[in-house]
């Protein structure tokens, strides 16, 4: 059972396994300091100081399957980018696409290295597959709190998740990419940007027009929900038909006014301090993969320096930051063996040689340690749901945490079914979501133009039928 405790374990393990609990009554209060938090992003005279931004997009229309044609998309954000070329056509979709990992002096180089690097990757694609670039428009999902000041328009408000390209913070992202595909030799016709919760939310749409909720539990987290115009006093744009739009919550950043400091641990204090977004993204850094594995690694230290395991000796290899992969709590909880074997195999990867009632100890923190995870992120999809007030909520989600971390989610579903029984909160996977939500996002865009339905002139643009 998560968060079952040992009562063998010496007083300093059960106490810092304590330090992690986050029970039903705690759950409830952050959903009431959610909502007020949220509240103040979209209140026009508090969103200036407000954390969490919820920021407007310019999406104001979901998918119909009267979308058709060729996408390019483009997907950047976590340690992968994407380069994709979707087709569309009946409201079904082909994909071909290339994976790349981003190195990291490209993450936190400068700017213009970084957006160099995305276009000579499209220039590579699009001249491998011989796709006549400049007729096929293009979604770009960014997955970063942006302003946006229409559909293709997004102003970087700040780096997360260990990317700190310089020069980019403040400026539109779009105009940046344009240029460095000039320098490339690459025609784009950048029709939307938007963020991967959007994406993935576009791309739940697609395949079920209920999709009013997108989450990303991956190396970052966050979440997207349709909100009625009316209650959006940041939104510039016009008014869809539709009378709603997607906003980008950006609830990673909930706590960082202090309202989660008693949630927060000095585990979480010390890698705040360590990470390039100091101060920033608190909720986030509780919840999301980039973080877990280090909370463990600097949990296991704290015993180790207590006396409490290992004898007290600290292996070098264990002392490397950031080397303590959240996969590696995945594998720990997966551990079926009788003897813990497959736990031991990762510990002695860290010179650790533990005793039978060391890995039930380094089990039980793990396990402490994403189920807190787990227990935060399923009372900020609730309180959404409770927003969203009806009976029915699908919430399309992506993410290596939701994919391959059964134990993460299942416990997220199961407490958020307890939280608000009064909802009915369904989960859509929408794989890929982030990178073919970018080319949907776009196919709605065209659609949209065409129909002259965006409140934008009527550009009629190209597309399909050019390979
Ligand atoms: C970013 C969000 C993004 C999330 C998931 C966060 O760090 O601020 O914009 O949606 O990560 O990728």
């Amino acid at each position: 059972m998560p968060g079952e405790q040992n009562a063998d374990f010496p007083s300093e393990v059960t106490d810092l396994i304590k330090s992690f609990e986050v029970t039903r009554d705690l759950q409830y209060q952050i959903m009431e300091r959610l909502e007020d938090e949220m509240n103040k992003g979209l209140k026009a005279a508090l969103n200036p100081t407000a954390k969490i931004k919820m920021l407007p997009t310019y999406v104001t229309s979901l998918p119909d399957g009267t979308e058709n044609g060729d996408f390019l998309a483009l997907d950047l954000g976590g340690s992968n980018f994407r380069v994709m070329w979707v087709k569309i056509k009946n409201g079904k979709s082909k994909t071909c696409m290339d994976v790349y990992t981003i190195p990291s002096e490209v993450m936190r180089g400068p700017g213009d290295q970084l957006f160099d690097y995305i276009a000579e990757h499209l220039a590579k694609f699009t001249s491998y597959h011989n796709i006549c670039e400049m007729c096929i428009p293009l979604g770009f999902t960014f997955s970063f709190p942006c302003f946006h000041k229409g559909l293709a328009s997004a102003t970087l408000v700040t780096w997360t998740k260990g990317y700190d390209a310089a020069g980019v913070e403040g400026k539109d992202v779009v105009p940046l990419l344009e240029a460095a595909c000039k320098r490339k030799n690459v025609q784009v016709d950048i029709v939307a940007v938007i963020n991967d919760t959007v994406a993935t939310q576009m791309a739940g749409a697609f395949k079920d027009h209920n999709c009013v909720v997108g989450l990303i539990l991956g190396t970052g987290c966050n979440a997207s929900y349709l909100e009625c115009t009316e209650k959006v006093e940041m939104f510039e744009g016009a008014k869809g038909p539709e009378n709603f739009v997607i906003i980008d919550c950006e609830f990673g950043a909930f706590g960082d006014n202090g309202c989660l400091d008693d949630v927060r641990t000095d585990f979480d204090r010390d890698i705040d301090r360590r990470t390039f977004n100091r101060g920033k993204q608190f909720y986030e850094k509780m919840i999301a993969g980039m973080y877990l594995g280090e909370i463990l690694r600097l949990a296991i230290i704290h015993l180790i320096n207590q006396k409490v395991i290992f004898g007290g000796v600290l292996p070098e290899a264990l002392q490397k930051e950031w080397g303590f992969k959240t996969k590696n709590l995945t594998y720990i909880e997966n551990d079926t063996t009788q003897d813990l074997s497959e736990t031991r195999e990762i510990l002695e990867s860290f010179d650790l040689h533990p005793s039978a009632a060391e890995l039930q100890i380094i089990r039980a923190l793990s396990r402490a340690i994403w189920t807190r995870g787990s227990r935060l992120v399923a009372s900020g999809i609730s309180q959404i749901a409770r927003r969203i007030n009806t009976p029915s909520v699908t919430v399309a989600v992506d993410g290596s945490l939701y994919q391959h971390f059964h134990q993460f989610r299942e416990l997220m579903l199961s407490d958020i079914k307890e939280l608000v029984p009064k909802y009915e909160v369904k989960f859509h996977h929408a794989e890929d979501g982030s990178g073919i939500g970018g080319a949907v996002t776009a196919a709605v865009a065209v659609r949209q133009s065409r129909t002259g339905q965006n409140g934008q002139p009527h550009v009629p643009l190209q597309n399909g039928d050019c390979v």
